[in-house]
């Protein structure tokens, strides 16, 4: 198995670009088969998750081929087949959002029921609710989703929490439903916005997204379109706390500003200077780390993707800190590696209070999801001597090139295959 191995001690310096937003692209990819054209995506990173996400659209009867590096086209099936196999669905749990395209198309769809992961058990119950208010009729069977719908209809709908993955199955089934679908206390992420965008540019009528309330006005069909979608929010957010972590001078490139802006704001609160640019960030961190407190929570909230990259910087931040993870009930594991580095963390069901330490020491840490992955990369820079990650793959399911772009700001990092 490949690990990632990080000599730690080096400041960040220099000038790095984001590839494009993983979980914009994989939505993207199952909005497409929503168009009666071909549906051009640009942007898109070439992450593993992307690559099963499109050959799950492959089975499914898409004819799919990259254009150019980050050009991917989808050439969707007048009428795809509409099951999707459990050995695909555990390596992707996000082919969950094909849901309602597939409703929209078919007016089927056997989902394999994606189960729990590292950072949580993942319910599907908002969607299965949502999906149900505009006529589809679900029952969980034997590890399924089987869902059938004779039209969809629009309807009033409540997310009791403001689910991402819910939220964009029914935008997506709501686009060609008959009348108007209202989604009250909906996801405000920018993956969110970004998928409203692509379906106004295939010809859908979204209204409100980004809002607690997205209003759908159904249309009967949706056309193919060229599409570039947003840069990685998350991505940028990892070479962002690294740069503040290391006391180092980082230009991120291709980003969206406002995307960044909850974490943006918590590096400014722990003595970190941030300037924005069109579409560029720029860390600088040389003077002493300050301890911050981190509530995660829905956007435009602290982004429960940036959780363990922060944990891994505050490890060694002088004082105490405290991490609430509001939203997976799971997602404290990089603590347990953290501390394999001498980091002083203790865990309190959600609740992480951190104490500061002067320096991490290497070690040979294991990832538990993709984050944590990429935690334990900013850790290792952090630490004296060397740091091996095992369980890489998790990383290069969101992050592109991730080496390469570390290296290309000066970490001292490799890959064993
Ligand atoms: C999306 O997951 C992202 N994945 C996650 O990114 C991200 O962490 C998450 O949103 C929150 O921002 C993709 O976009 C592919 P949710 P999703 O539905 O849609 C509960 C990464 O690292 N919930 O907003 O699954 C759920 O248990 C990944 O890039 C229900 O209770 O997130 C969780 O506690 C990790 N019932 C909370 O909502 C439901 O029906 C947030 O889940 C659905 C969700």
């Amino acid at each position: 198995m490949a690990t990632i191995v990080v000599e730690g001690g080096t400041r960040l310096e220099g000038k790095v670009r984001v590839s494009g937003a993983k979980n914009a692209a994989l939505i993207a990819i199952s909005a497409a088969l929503l168009a009666n054209g071909p549906v051009y995506l640009e942007n898109v990173p070439r992450i593993s998750d992307v690559l099963v996400m499109l050959s799950i659209v492959h089975d499914l009867g898409a004819g799919t081929e990259w254009e150019s590096e980050d050009c991917v086209v989808i050439y969707p099936p007048d009428s795809p087949d509409f099951e999707t196999p459990y050995e695909k669905v555990k390596q992707l749990r996000a082919s969950n959002i094909l849901l309602g395209p597939l409703l929209a198309k078919v007016g089927k769809a056997h989902i394999a029921l994606p189960g729990g992961c590292n950072i949580g058990s993942r319910p599907m119950d908002l969607h299965i609710k949502g999906l149900g208010s505009l006529g589809a009729e679900i029952s969980l069977q034997q590890g399924f989703i089987k869902a059938k719908a004779n039209g969809l209809k629009g309807a009033r709908i409540y997310l009791d929490f403001p689910s991402v993955g819910a939220t964009e199955n029914i935008m997506m089934a709501a686009v060609v439903a008959k009348g108007q679908t209202i989604i009250e206390n909906a996801a405000k992420e920018p993956e969110i916005v970004d998928l409203a965008n692509l379906l106004n540019a295939m010809g859908a009528r979204v209204r409100g997204a980004g809002t607690d309330v997205i209003k759908v006005e159904g249309v009967a069909a949706l056309s193919g379109v060229r599409y570039a979608i947003i840069p990685d929010r998350i991505e940028a957010g990892t070479f962002m706390v690294a740069a503040a972590a290391t006391g180092g001078d980082v230009l991120v490139e291709n980003v969206i500003p406002t995307h960044l802006e909850p974490v943006t704001a918590k590096l400014r609160e722990a003595n970190a200077e941030v300037i924005e640019q069109d579409d560029t960030i720029w860390v600088k961190s040389n003077k002493a780390l300050r301890p911050i407190d981190i509530k995660t929570l829905p956007y435009p909230g602290f982004p429960t993707d940036m959780q363990s990259q922060m944990m891994a910087m505050l490890a060694v931040t002088p004082g105490t800190s405290i991490i609430v993870e509001n939203v997976f009930e799971n997602r404290m594991q990089v603590a347990d590696e953290l501390k394999r580095m001498g980091a002083k963390i203790k865990i309190q069901g959600r609740t992480a209070v951190i104490e500061g330490i002067p320096r991490l020491e290497g070690a040979q840490v294991r990832a538990s999801d993709l984050r944590a992955g990429a935690a334990l990369i900013v850790a290792g820079l952090l630490a004296d001597g060397a740091t091996e990650i095992d369980n890489v793959h998790y990383i290069d399911r969101g992050y592109e090139n991730l080496e390469q772009k570390f290296r290309g700001i000066g970490a001292r990092i490799s890959r064993n295959e």
